[in-house]
């Protein structure tokens, strides 16, 4: 047996532990099943259950078996079986991005310095903003320097910023007709109108853009091009182009919401790149590290860096660097995108198990959550109530209609359930839910 197959296969191992296909607790394959599996020997998988056990992943007990171990502070399934299903929250699979946060918090603990606890410059430690621009290249941003990338408290802060800087009070400000709730909630907030633009296989509709812009004259359009929250959908290069050209020959401005964008598994040009005087590109930590960390980037075209500055300064003065702190161990070590190339490979696991367990309503794609229609017999609200006294969360579609229009979905979120079972438990209790009728028989 070579030195190098058994740790391979110890990484497999520990791949299937941290994407939850082995949970917390559970049983490992005999030795001989596994062998098979992986096309290996029975004793290549001993010696990786050994590799495992020394790392603390797994414990194996005398004619019972090998079993997996929880990692200090990693959330325990058996806690996890008490609690709901939650198909409702958008985060990454933290379980496996725990131990690396682990690591990279405690490496950047001892660069803990007074320069870092001081007040600094509103945009960000220069060190911090190049982790920025590393990230977002890395994912298919041009252009982005430590002059033009500020930091915001995850891209939700630099939305509401944004807002606020480039509209008034009573402004109009186009998006895509289902978005993601919390732009709804800074446009009320704030009291700018949303009017919703046409969405097709391929994304936002540019036939449809140039006609919102000529009939309503929104100042600003906000874009999620990658993995659209709620429908899913992405934009491939020309239909970015071509969103990109109507931005230019109308002259408005444009914020690209790329939250996604690491799912893609190739990169793809930002539509920023096409209109860099025009555009604001996005992004975070948040999807594929921790929603936690607070770690937003903001590429600003260069004729309002010093307003954008001013607005950071008045608004937090800094985002907080202790997160970036982390955040650069993570880019440092490349950990960050191993990170993230794990979770979209998860996403694509879980989108094939939606599929198959769901049906084929459920749309082929690569995000973190499917938009599923409802059969007839439903309404999304009757649904998400049905589904809340089952101990399922989810979300119902109209909470993303920016008309107000009803529709006939619900989002599932597919990554925040830790345990691969339980997953597919609560799937398996939806797919019920959808068959059934009951509702109709107690409409209250
Ligand atoms: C499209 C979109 N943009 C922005 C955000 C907010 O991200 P962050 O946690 O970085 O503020 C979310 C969160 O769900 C989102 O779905």
């Amino acid at each position: 047996m070579s030195e190098t197959k058994f740790r391979q296969i110890a990484h497999k191992i520990e791949q299937r532990i941290d994407q939850g296909e082995y949970p917390i607790h559970s049983k490992l394959p005999p030795h001989r099943i596994l062998a098979d599996d992986l096309d290996t020997t029975p004793t290549t998988i001993a010696k990786a259950y050994n590799l495992l056990a020394e790392k603390g992943r797994v414990e194996s007990f005398v004619g019972r078996g090998t079993f997996v171990k929880p990692l200090a502070g990693q959330a325990d399934s058996h806690d996890e079986e008490n609690a709901e299903y939650n198909f409702s929250i958008i985060q990454p699979y933290l379980a496996s991005n725990l131990p690396y946060l682990q690591k990279a918090m405690e490496k950047a603990s001892r660069y803990l310095d007074l320069q870092l606890l001081s007040y600094a410059d509103q945009s960000g430690h220069e060190a911090h903003r190049k982790v920025g621009v590393t990230w977002a290249k890395h994912y298919g941003l041009e252009g982005g320097s430590v002059h033009n990338t500020v930091l915001t408290n995850g891209a939700q802060h630099g939305l509401s910023l944004l807002i606020l800087m480039l509209t008034d009070v009573g402004d109009t400000i186009a998006v895509e007709s289902h978005t993601y709730p919390g732009l709804i909630a800074v446009a009320k907030l704030l009291g700018r109108k949303l009017v919703g633009v046409e969405l097709d296989e391929r994304g936002m509709s540019p036939e449809s853009l140039r006609y919102v812009i000529a009939h309503y004259q929104p100042k600003v359009v906000v874009v999620t091009p990658s993995h659209q929250n709620p429908i899913g959908v992405s934009m491939d290069e020309v239909r970015r182009k071509e969103i990109a050209e109507v931005i230019e020959y109308t002259g408005r401005w444009l914020i690209e919401d790329d939250v996604f964008g690491f799912l893609n598994p190739q990169p793809i040009s930002a539509i920023t790149n096409y209109i860099p005087h025009r555009a604001f590109h996005l992004s975070s930590l948040s999807k594929a590290i921790s929603p936690s960390l607070r770690c937003g980037f903001l590429k600003l075209p260069d004729s309002m860096v010093s307003e954008v500055n001013a607005h950071l300064r008045a608004n937090v003065w800094l985002a907080s660097p202790v997160g970036y702190a982390t955040a650069d161990q993570l880019i440092e070590t490349r950990d960050a995108f191993r990170l993230a190339r794990n979770q979209r490979q998860l996403a694509e696991r879980r989108q094939a198990l939606a599929q198959e367990i769901l049906g084929p309503q459920v749309r082929s794609t690569r995000g973190y959550h499917v938009w599923l229609p409802l059969p007839n017999h439903w309404s999304p609200e009757a649904f998400v109530m049905e589904a809340k006294n089952l101990g399922i969360l989810l979300q119902s579609g109209n909470h993303f209609s920016v008309s107000g229009i009803a529709t006939n979905y619900v989002r599932l979120s597919l990554m925040s359930i830790s345990s691969e079972a339980r997953f597919k438990q609560g799937l398996q209790m939806l797919k019920t839910l959808l068959a059934s009728e009951m509702h109709a028989a107690f409409p209250f």
